[in-house]
């Protein structure tokens, strides 16, 4: 089913594969909630006429005041894109890494997508056609060496959209993976080749997302994760 007229929140709207996701609801006469927390973004997107809200997911607080603001506005909410991420490159093994970033880490990718989902729910609940969509990575199929914690965060949401699809199977809310490709934003600034443009990336996981695919993805990842599965020492010639 075309997703138009839907109220969707995207978390990482801000930038990369959020905002391009964003632009593109929008163009579908989607009402499109941007969150993020750098200001001069936010404002940014207002002037371009998106909805926003600060929220920084590695503060519960800040969270739950966030939900209530948006509970405060929304009697339901359609879609919930759980996108937001950050990816710090460190060798775990070598000396010298502030270790509050590795719990900074775990903190946006994994505990504050977790508490959004779980307080959402009553609105997504309302929706007569609801959906949650986590936004993980192939590195949660197969970790790279010097970005071991953020690999595992991914691991952590890959395993927590299946038991969330389980735990909500006798209700009208779907539950989807988006695993982007090595894709040209932000977080992949440091690498020169092999990037997924955002948009040709977004163009065809949209239509993915209306027929229902449960995997939302592109070819070669949907080809990685197999390798992965059955055959790791390839996987890890890949990734090296
Ligand atoms: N790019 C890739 O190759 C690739 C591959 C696989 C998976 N992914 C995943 O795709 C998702 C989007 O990544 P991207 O490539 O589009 O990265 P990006 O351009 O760096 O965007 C990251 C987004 O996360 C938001 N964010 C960062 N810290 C936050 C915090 N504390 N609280 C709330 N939001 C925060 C940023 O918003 P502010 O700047 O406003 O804080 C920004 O909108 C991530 O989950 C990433 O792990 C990306």
């Amino acid at each position: 089913m075309k997703i138009t007229n839907k109220r969707i929140l995207i978390t990482g709207g801000t930038s990369g594969i959020g905002l391009v996701l964003g632009r593109k609801l929008k163009q579908h006469n989607n009402e499109v909630i941007l969150m993020g927390t750098n200001p001069e973004k936010l404002l940014t997107l207002r002037k371009e006429g998106f909805t926003t809200l600060s929220c920084d997911l590695s503060d519960p607080v800040h969270i739950e005041k966030s939900i209530v603001e948006i509970q405060n506005k929304y009697h339901h909410i359609d879609i919930l894109f759980n996108n937001a991420g950050v990816q710090y490159n460190y060798d775990l093994t070598g000396q010298g890494y502030p270790l509050e970033k590795i719990g900074k880490e775990i903190a946006i990718n994994v505990t504050g997508q977790i508490i959004l989902t779980q307080l959402l729910l009553p609105l997504l609940h309302q929706s007569n056609d609801p959906k949650i969509i986590l936004t993980t990575s192939g590195l949660g199929a197969f970790p790279k060496q010097d970005g071991l914690n953020y690999s595992a965060t991914k691991a952590a949401m890959r395993n927590f959209t299946v038991g969330l699809r389980y735990a909500l199977k006798n209700t009208h809310i779907q539950v989807h993976e988006f695993i982007p490709p090595v894709t040209d934003t932000g977080m992949t600034r440091d690498r020169s080749e092999g990037k997924m443009s955002p948009k040709v990336l977004v163009d065809q996981i949209i239509p993915q997302l209306e027929r229902g695919r449960k995997v939302l993805t592109v070819g070669k990842m949907r080809l990685f994760l197999w390798i992965a599965f059955l055959f790791p020492g390839i996987a890890h010639k890949i990734i090296s």
